[in-house]
Parts: structure tokens; sequence; C-alpha cells
């Protein structure tokens, strides 16, 4: 576990995009008068998704809006790991799992590649500034063993070849499809479905975490806002975008 501590460089100041700023206060109105505090968590992450970290001036404009002590502010952001204290890389900071399944599927492998591959110690950015990495924790997706989150997206069932080729594909400004790298559809055993098997209708051409993924193309998108909101269905194919 590494000592959470704000970074040693912080930029002057952190403003909300329009857009951001409208969305927050939305998110600020759904909670009765005197309980603003509790869209703290909501208004921190929009503020990590604009700009990909949390910054000083970034956690003490939240505390502002909310009207909380910078303190009370600064314990959330520094208590959960979900937030991001220092500067990520450009186009994408890498969580690779080290639990239980994944470390004994190969994760110290894929961790051996973020050290060749981006830098060789976790928060520490890339020399062309565009990726960091970090271990965390298991993810959930413990069956598709060893797996990484980039971005919003899980790319799972990895090996050193494939996860390599995914880290040059972002460094190439496409975005790899995510889910499962091994053709595996979903979660089922490897060696096909044993049950159930009338579900297997062939309908879609990837699960649907990869499907609207693949869809929205928002991976590693920096939010700000007037994104559009995702109310359609998935697809029955989607390519994958460049962002
Ligand atoms: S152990 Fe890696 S996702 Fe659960």
């Amino acid at each position: 576990m590494s000592l959470r501590r704000l970074h040693h460089t912080q930029p002057d100041s952190f403003a909300f995009t329009a857009a951001n700023k409208k969305w927050a206060k939305g998110q600020i109105a759904k909670f009765p008068k005197g309980r603003q505090a509790s869209a703290i968590i909501p208004l921190l992450w929009r503020a990590q998704e604009q700009d990909g970290w949390l910054s000083k001036p970034a956690i003490e404009a939240v505390a502002d809006m909310l009207g909380m002590d910078y303190i009370r502010a600064l314990e959330v952001a520094t208590f959960y790991f979900m937030f991001q204290l220092q500067p990520v890389g450009s186009v994408a900071h890498v969580q690779v799992c080290g639990t239980l399944s994944c470390m004994i599927c190969g994760a110290e492998d894929l961790i051996g590649v973020c050290k060749d591959k981006i830098a060789p110690n976790p928060h520490e950015i890339s020399e062309d500034g565009k990726f960091s990495w970090e271990e965390v924790e298991c993810l959930g997706a413990c069956t598709n063993a060893p797996m990484a989150q980039i971005g919003k997206d899980f790319y799972e069932d990895l090996t050193v070849e494939s996860f390599t080729g995914i880290l040059d594909e972002f460094a190439d400004g496409k975005v790899p499809t995510p889910g499962p790298q091994n053709g595996r559809y979903a979660a089922e055993p490897l060696s096909g479905l044993t049950t159930l098997q009338d579900m297997n209708s062939g309908k879609y051409d990837h699960n649907t975490s990869a499907s609207f993924a693949l869809q929205y193309g928002d991976t590693v998108k920096r939010i700000q806002g007037d994104e559009v909101p995702i109310l359609k269905t998935r697809k029955k194919s989607a390519k994958s975008k460049v962002n």
C-alpha cells in the first residue's frame, strides 16, 4: 500500500468546463438542503475525468462548490484509491490487477510489460508523456484473469503479447477492442458454454460491455461534459474507433 499524498507540483487553479459545471450543479441539486456534501464523490470523480487526475486546486474547488472545509474534501480524495493524486499519462493510465486470480495467471508478467514499456515505477509517467500505470486490487473480472483496466474499460484474458499490442495501439491513437483477448465472448468456460447453450445466438459480435465500449469509443476520452448521453441500446456490430 502506498502513502497517499498530494503531488509535489500543483497547477495554479482548476475550473470545471461550462458543461461539467452545469452537470455538477445537477448532481448537487439531487441532495436535500444541508446535505450537499453528499455529492463530493461524483464531483471529485468528474474533476478527475476532466483532467485525468485530482489536483489540490480541483479538490478545493469541489469543496467550495459544496460548502465544505478543505480538510474534509482532502480526507475523501486521499482515502479512496480510485482518485489519482498525481498526473497521469496523457493517453491512458493503466491499472493492472495484482490480486490472487490475476497473479496466478500472469499479472507479474503484465507488470513487467508496464515497467518495460511505460516506466520502471507505478505512478511514473512514460518518457513520451502518454502513459502511466499502477497495480490495483481485484477489479472483479477474476474469471478472465489476468486483466487490466485502461481508461473506462477492461482488457481481459491478457498475455504479454496481447497486452503489449494493446499498449502499442493506444500509443498509435487507436482504441483497441476491450473485453476478452483470447476469443472468449464473456466469462464462459474456455471450452465453450456447457449450459444455457440456446443463449449462444451469435446475435452480437461482442459482449454487452465491449459492445458499448466500441459504440461510444470513450475508453480513454477525457470527459468535458458535453458528450452525448448514453441512451441507445447496443448495436449488433461495432467497430473500434480512433479517439
Ligand atoms: S483477481 Fe484480478 S480481477 Fe479479480
